[in-house]
């Protein structure tokens, strides 16, 4: 993963790298020109973070609202602005461009982007249906083109020291991730509360947890506009390791705290906590006499708890930074169109077992 520009990495992660073409083959002397799609809630702060990169020029920004327009050129006075879609998929001077609209959208314009030989960044979820991401990894890879899924909370500080502790054996082997992501709202008009917020989960559990998962069983309830706003999901692992995540748009407070046991250690991370996210307990269970059913006994294990550092980097400007590289050197991203896929398909199951009433859906 790549380094931000704050910390000065940022010039040697493309320093000799080949100049970047553009799609009607023009050089752009190193720079990547970027055109953004989307300038609603999550727009402004793809925009602020592509700005604000060494590498990249954001050349036009396209939204079909005219005061979203209005507001980014009170910003940013110098980028560029359209109502019409077209002129920025077809544009010959922008190389890649980042969707920020509703998921219903992210297909048709991710096609049309990548038909045209631009690179792509589309926010999560990846698309509305599992053949809609195999179509878009298929293309991109048959045009040789860079596709990320803003899989963001892979670039969090605290997503990357857990993926550390979890490499170096620190948890020991892996028994469960729990995670509650609730709040009150903000309720969506297209989907329900499990393709709004448990993507984000999705993804850091398939970023986290060796193997691929086998299983998904789902329960939640729609109370006001027809769409689920309450949902609990369950998803199996191998190596029996069990994930469950609650997702929740009708909670009186904000809750954002995944418990992550394992055999060795456990970790309670609160992102609500500005210091201290994480904290790894020296905690566990111990059976010490398997002689039947009656002679096992329990031993519990209570030590020191300590809180690692982590780093506090804005995710998406690591991740932006990530993507220009892998455009320029050509590299694969973690969080490309399969990992987009797999947390579609784990959605897209979710839903059907919660129509299902929580029936057990093998992927
Ligand atoms: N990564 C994250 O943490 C995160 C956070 C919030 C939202 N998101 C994702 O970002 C995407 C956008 O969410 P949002 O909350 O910003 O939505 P939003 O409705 O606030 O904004 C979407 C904008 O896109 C514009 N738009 C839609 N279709 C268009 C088209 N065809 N051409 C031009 N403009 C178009 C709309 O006018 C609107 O201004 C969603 O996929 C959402 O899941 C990601």
């Amino acid at each position: 993963m790549s380094s931000n520009g704050k910390n000065g990495k940022k010039g040697s992660i493309r320093s000799g790298v080949a100049v970047v073409s553009g799609p009607d083959g023009s050089s752009t002397n190193g720079l990547l020109r970027v055109g953004v799609v989307g300038y609603g809630y999550w727009g402004p702060n793809i925009v602020r973070n592509l700005h604000a990169l060494d590498g990249v020029r954001v050349v036009r920004v396209c939204d079909k609202c005219p005061k979203a327009l209005q507001r980014l050129k009170k910003t940013y006075p110098s980028v560029s602005v359209t109502e019409d879609v077209h002129e920025l998929l077809t544009a010959t001077d922008i190389d890649a461009i980042a969707i920020v609209t509703p998921v219903r959208t992210h297909h048709g314009l991710a096609r049309a982007a990548l038909e045209n030989g631009k690179h792509v960044f589309v926010e999560k979820p990846f698309t509305s249906t599992t053949a809609q991401a195999e179509e878009l990894i298929e293309l991109a890879e048959r045009k040789n083109l860079t596709l990320m899924v803003d899989h963001t909370f892979l670039f969090t500080g605290a997503v990357r020291k857990i993926r550390q502790l979890m490499e170096e054996g620190v948890l020991g082997d892996l028994y469960y991730y729990d995670s509650t992501r609730v709040n009150l709202g903000l309720f969506q008009h297209d989907v329900n509360v499990i393709w709004d917020l448990a993507p984000h989960d999705l993804s850091i559990m398939d970023y986290l947890i060796q193997g691929r998962a086998e299983a998904v069983v789902a329960t939640g309830a729609s109370h006001l506009n027809g769409f689920e706003d309450v949902a609990f999901i369950t998803v199996y692992f191998p190596r029996n390791v069990i994930a469950h995540i609650n997702v929740n748009w009708l909670s009186p407070v904000k809750v954002r705290t995944t418990l992550i046991g394992g055999e060795k250690k456990m970790l309670v991370w609160n992102d609500l906590e500005a210091d201290e996210k994480i904290k790894v307990y020296d905690k566990g269970v111990e059976v010490t006499n398997q002689q039947g059913i009656y002679n096992l006994l329990v031993s519990y294990r209570s030590g020191d708890m300590w809180a690692p550092q982590i780093e506090c980097t804005e995710a998406l400007e690591v991740e932006l930074d990530y993507f220009v590289d892998c455009v320029t050197r050509q590299k694969k991203p973690v969080n490309d169109g399969e990992a987009g896929l797999r947390v579609v398909r784990m959605l897209e199951a979710a839903n059907q077992s919660l129509l299902q009433k929580g029936a057990c859906l093998k992927l």
